[in-house]
């Protein structure tokens, strides 16, 4: 294995994980690939590294360029795993090597490997020189941890943007021009909504220092590199940082006896429908909640339904949710609705989690045991009347 390159004396000389289907979490179809940056210049330097089981194709890749031992300086923009997995494997082969990491970088290589690795902390607006080339720090805190960062090259006008402009994307191809575009673009959108959706002010700030720079490359620690859609990425993501939304419901839910799922076909998406809205219906039974988590980015109400089954909400129901309220889009609307036979108490129960994420409750649908016509009519005109 090979590394590739990027710019002269610039190698991509990271780890493709094909089988990687589960991200603590998220659906990870298509794999990943975790992306480290090797820089010859007078200090020799490495941009983040690979998850620990990738630690031999990343050296593979590195010797086809150089002896790891030759390396000077190691840059971890970000201590999650992923990136930082493989620093002490590569501390061992290069033990004179120096660590750069944000302060809270610093604390967390130290909190997770628990070893002198010779780090040095740099904030943002510092510079490191490489020799011919230099690297500015820009902070970017909760972009995707509280120790995140992103280096500018301007000698070749690469940011290296870690988690940011990623995409859990396998493929032979390491450039936006060499994959399919739509693939990679929607992948970019399933990581956000899955990964950097809570931090979308963090996100506001970071696209505004990078309107600031003269951008050829786009370098993160995930999927393909992006040096010709380089206006495509970032203008999705002033989208979805600034939490654009159109005219769109997406409607979640499990059933029992099929009851639910009739107010969900027969209430909710009928009245959608008949107001105009773009309708995405997911049953959690056949849907995976990273999936759904892709379908919310730009919805402007986000409908739940379950039926009641012991007092609660159905697992798959509770399961979503949890989900939900981590993630937590901003500003949205929302519907509760479900069937039940005596107790009824899950439909109150998605209602309080909808409030806990902040969504505003447009109405709350509840039917005991089967909705016939009668009820069907009355709950969506009920409804109807209450989608603004
Ligand atoms: Fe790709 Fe937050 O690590």
């Amino acid at each position: 294995m090979n590394a590739i390159k990027i710019k002269e004396g610039i190698y991509w000389v990271g780890a493709i994980d094909w089988d990687l289907r589960n991200f603590h979490g998220y659906l990870t179809q298509r794999g990943s690939t975790y992306n480290a940056y090797l820089i010859i210049d007078e200090k020799i330097t490495l941009i983040d590294t690979v998850k620990s089981y990738k630690t031999e194709e990343m050296f593979q890749r590195i010797r086809s360029i150089i002896d790891p031992s030759r390396i000077d300086y190691i840059i971890c923009n970000h201590v999650e795993m992923d990136h930082s997995g493989a620093i002490p494997a590569v501390k061992a082969q290069a033990p004179n090597a120096t660590v750069f990491a944000s302060p809270n970088g610093e604390k967390g290589l130290k909190a997770h490997f628990k070893t002198d690795l010779n780090i040095k902390a740099v904030k943002s607006g510092e510079v490191i020189n490489l020799g011919k080339r230099n690297l500015h720090v820009v902070a970017t805190p909760m972009v995707h941890w509280p120790d995140n960062m992103v280096c500018y090259c301007p000698e070749e006008k690469i940011l290296f943007s870690n988690d940011s402009f990623g995409q859990h994307f396998a493929s032979a191809e390491r450039f936006d021009d060499e994959a399919p575009l739509d693939i990679a673009i929607e992948e970019a959108r399933k990581y956000y909504a899955n990964i950097v959706l809570p931090y979308n002010s963090q996100v506001v700030n970071e696209l505004e220092v990078a309107a600031t720079l003269d951008i050829q490359i786009i370098a993160p620690s995930h999927g393909i590199i992006w040096r010709k859609h380089i206006k495509e990425i970032v203008d999705l993501y002033k989208s979805m940082a600034g939490n654009k939304t159109v005219k769109k419901a997406v409607i979640i839910y499990d059933t029992m006896w099929h009851s639910t799922e009739t107010l969900a076909r027969e209430v909710v998406q009928s009245a959608f429908e008949q107001k105009g809205f773009h309708v995405v219906m997911r049953n959690l039974q056949c849907n995976h909640i990273s999936d759904i988590m892709t379908d919310l980015v730009d919805a402007e109400y986000i409908c739940v339904g379950s039926p009641t089954l012991n007092n609660n909400m159905l697992p798959n129901v509770a399961a979503f949710l949890t989900y939900l309220k981590g993630l937590s889009p901003k500003g949205r609307k929302s519907v509760a609705f479900g069937s039940y036979g005596w107790g009824g108490q899950s439909i109150g129960l998605v209602e309080q989690d909808l409030l806990a994420c902040g969504f505003e409750v447009k109405d709350v649908i509840k039917v005991k045991y089967i909705p016939d016509n009668n009820d069907i009519d009355q709950l969506k005109a009920s409804l109807i009347s209450k989608i603004e």
